[in-house]
């Protein structure tokens, strides 16, 4: 579904990219985890054209993202993002969030929009919050609406940055829980996180970037297999010793999430 082939990109001299091969398949979550700086957002913003890139080639679902016959309207509506800081409009509320995109994106009558929006707040189980303002929910109840949002533009892609960076564990475990159901629902997931602990269980690929280079990547079940020397065995195995517990802290568990970086 995403293919990168030797993609390198610049930001004036600065080399962010470098030599990025990677391929995501189809209806299967991929996780990029690195520190402050590595380079993962701008790795995201080059899936949708959003970040031109240098050198290389980046194909979505069969066509290549620049290529001039390539129209990036029509390719971009078959990829959502969402950021780490949610971008909820505030004086809407939540179904009018999701309907305004809807109606003004896609050119949806009133009756389908709301359809939609009602459908998708369900799957997230936030039907009930349909007419709350963002600012009486929660953080995660934000950002499973700001997941809903995309989700009703019905993706074939989803672009997820840092998703939970800005919540508390609770919080941040009700994220993986929602993201989790999607992965198993067909969508293509692309994620970038620090925060290694929360998403080394729910992944299907693990990529590891460091100062813009692949330094590691695989399946989950070969770079975590018991014993396997990779960088991200070493990297969890750290964690758990510093906070004494297994990969993904229980839902109830306050202490802070293991971060990579
Ligand atoms: N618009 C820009 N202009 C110049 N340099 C940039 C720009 N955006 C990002 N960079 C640089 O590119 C590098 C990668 O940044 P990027 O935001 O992709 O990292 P990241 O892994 O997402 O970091 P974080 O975990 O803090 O979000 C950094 O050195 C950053 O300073
Ligand atoms: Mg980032």
């Amino acid at each position: 579904m995403i293919a990168f082939s030797n993609v390198y990109k610049y930001f004036g001299r600065s080399e962010v990219l470098t030599n990025i091969s990677l391929s995501v398949q189809e209806g299967t979550m991929c996780v990029i985890c690195g520190p402050s700086g590595a380079g993962k957002s701008t790795l995201l913003g080059t899936v949708n054209g959003l970040e031109p890139i240098d050198r290389g080639e980046i194909w979505v679902a069969g066509r290549r993202v620049g290529d001039p016959s390539v129209k990036m309207r029509d390719l971009r509506t078959q990829i959502g993002v969402v950021y780490q800081s949610f971008n909820l409009f505030p004086h809407l509320t939540v179904e009018r969030n999701i309907r305004l995109g809807l109606e003004k994106g896609l050119g949806l009558d009133r009756a389908e929009s709301i359809r939609r929006a009602h459908c998708e707040l369900e799957r997230l189980g936030l039907l009930a919050w349909r007419d709350a303002l963002p600012a009486h929910l929660s953080g995660g109840q934000q950002q499973r609406v700001a997941i809903a949002r995309c989700l009703a533009m019905k993706p074939k892609i989803l672009l997820l940055d840092e998703p939970t960076s800005a919540l508390d564990v609770d919080n941040a475990m009700e994220v993986v829980g929602a993201i989790r159901s999607l992965a198993s629902h067909g969508i293509t997931i692309l994620l970038s996180t620090h925060q290694i602990s929360l998403f080394c269980d729910i992944a299907d690929y693990l990529v590891c970037l460091e100062a813009g280079q692949i330094v590691e990547q695989g399946c989950r079940e070969q770079v975590l297999a018991e014993g396997c020397p990779s960088k991200l065995n070493a990297w969890i195995g750290r964690l758990q010793a510093m906070n004494g517990r297994a990969h993904a802290p229980a839902a109830n568990d306050p202490s802070p999430v293991a971060q990579v970086g």
